[in-house]
This record gives C-alpha cells, structure tokens and sequence, in this order.
C-alpha cells in the first residue's frame, strides 16, 4: 500500500491510500475518523451488489453501524432529486456534524455524495471509496464535487475536500473492460501534461494496465495521483494550473452533452477524443509540433480508446 499526501495549505491535509485488498481494512482506518461510530454509504446500485457487503462487514468488524443509500448507476443521477434524496437519507439515519458520509463508487457518486456532505448541516467529512479507475486516478482526488443541471455539467457544485481516499485496485478487476478503458484516457492524460518519461513508460509495458493488470494498474494509479495531488496542492480552487487537468475536457464535455451523457460515449472516451482535437488545434494555432496530434491519436486508438469524433 502507498500513501500519497495531498496538501495545499489551503485545506486539511489528507492521504490517497493506494493498494490492494484496501477494502478489507476500510472500517478501521474510517472508525478513526468516526467519533460516533455510525456512517451513511452513498453508492449506486451496481456498486452496492458488488461492494457494499464486503465494506459493511469492515466497518461492523471495527464497531461502525452503516446504512446503504443506493442511486440509479448514471451520469442521470447527479441531479437535484437524487441530491435532495441523498441529503434527506443522511437526515433519516440522524447524522449530525461529527459523522462522515462515504463515497462507494465512481464519479457520479464521489461528486453526488461529496456535494451532500459540503451541504448537511453546512457541511460534514467524507471519505471517497472509488470503485473506477476514472475515479481512482482523478474524480475522488482534489475536491471537486457537483451535479448536473439541463444547462451543462457539473454547474452546480463545491470545493469540499475528502478525508481520506481509499483506492482498492482489486476492486478494478469487477469493472467492465470499456469502463477501464474509459478511465486509462484519464491517465494518459496526466502523462500527456506533465511527465513525459511516464507518457512513454505507459505506452510500453504500462500498457497491460489498461487490460487489467494489477501491478500496471497499480503504478498508474499511484503516479496519477501523485501529478493530481500536486497540481491541487498549488491551486485548490482552479484559479490557474488546475485548469491543465482539464485537456481534452472542453471537447469532451461538448460530445458528451452532444450524446445526451449517455453510454454511446463514456467520460474517458470523450477525453481521449477531446485530447486529440485539442493537440489539433494546437498544432494549427502553432502550439506544439505538426506530428503532436496522430501521434497522440494513435496512443490513444493503440489502448482501444476512440481518437476521433466519427468513432463515436
Ligand atoms: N478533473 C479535473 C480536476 O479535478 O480538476
């Protein structure tokens, strides 16, 4: 197990504990962080099948009583309704200010339940539990929490930072192949804007990782997190450097509203596409090197991530 800091002065510092079989030991390191012993785990239903269980056995073997809410899995879910749902479950099971809610899930539920916890009772602890690989390499680190509204993604939202990030890379092995393939684009991503020798370790033997490999997933895990954990160290709140986490986004954002956020193109496949048109527009305003974009293109396509748009 790794344990990556993430510290910017501007916030409590926490840690990104990355490592397998982390789920079993979930309860006790989260019964730390539960004075009263009780907690609310938000997930979704394909997550609750397949990982409620074995955290709830944790956190009961470390003496912590847990509830369930489970939302429809889906981008759908980070709306008003389901927030205002999740918010009066917390209110229900009789939470109050020293409780912490967790996040079991991916991207929606981390930025679901994250924005509950900034808004019960003006804000309580979470802990993110991330079940993807999208999740565990960017979403659950950093703070960033929202839901959608008709008029874009992620308009309504806080900055409100985790307590402490448990990312199980056995977990990894239930996710769907194109959902792990989805979240590779993200740590390519994180390759493509700050670390060139790891851009070119992931195209080589990092590569198995995008297959499933727990050691390749586990490296790329880790390395994700320590360039995320930086850049948030030194800008919280996007004022300046942050914004290079978002390559690829504004592209992506456009298709994937373009495609009704619907599992025609997932979030990682509109980055990979995103990416790409990105570096051609670049290479057009004379940004970077002519080769830059097919050669970000055919990475892309070689990890079996769309690259251009009429791959949708
Ligand atoms: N996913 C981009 C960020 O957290 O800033």
């Amino acid at each position: 197990m790794i344990a990556i800091p993430v510290n910017g002065g501007a916030f409590a510092p926490y840690e990104v504990m990355v490592g397998r079989g982390l789920m079993a030991d979930a309860g006790r390191r989260i019964a730390a962080l539960t004075p009263q012993r009780r907690t609310v785990i938000v997930t979704d239903e394909t997550v609750a099948a397949l990982h409620a269980p074995a955290l709830q056995a944790s956190l009961t073997e470390a003496g912590v009583d847990s509830v369930v809410v489970a939302v429809p899995a889906g981008e759908a879910s980070k709306s008003f309704a389901e927030l205002e749902r999740v918010l009066d479950r917390l209110l229900e099971a009789g939470l109050d200010r020293k409780d912490v809610v967790i996040a079991l899930g991916g991207g929606v539920v981390g930025d679901l339940a994250g924005l509950a916890a900034a808004l019960f009772m003006r804000g309580i602890d979470f802990v993110q539990v991330p079940t993807t690989l999208l999740a565990q390499v960017d979403s659950s680190v950093g703070g960033k929490t929202a839901i959608d509204t008709p008029r874009g993604k992620n308009l309504v939202g806080a900055f409100h930072q985790p307590r402490l990030v448990l990312a199980d890379i056995d977990v990894l092995a239930t996710l769907p192949e194109r959902q792990l393939r989805s979240g590779w684009a993200e740590v390519l991503k994180h390759g493509l804007i700050c670390d060139h020798d790891f851009f070119d370790w992931l195209a080589g033997e990092g590569a198995a990782g995008a297959a499933g490999d727990p050691a390749a997933l586990q490296r790329a895990v880790v390395r994700s997190v320590e360039i995320k954990s930086a850049v948030v160290g030194e800008d919280e709140k996007e004022a300046g450097k942050r914004a290079l986490l978002n390559l690829g986004h504004t592209f992506g954002h456009a298709l994937e509203s373009a495609t009704g956020y619907s599992d025609r193109l997932l979030h990682g496949e509109g980055v990979a596409i995103g990416c790409t048109l990105a570096f051609q527009l670049s290479a057009r305003m004379g940004l970077c090197p002519q080769e830059d974009p097919s050669r970000v293109a055919a990475h892309f396509a070689a990890m079996g991530l769309p690259s251009r748009p009429c791959d949708i």
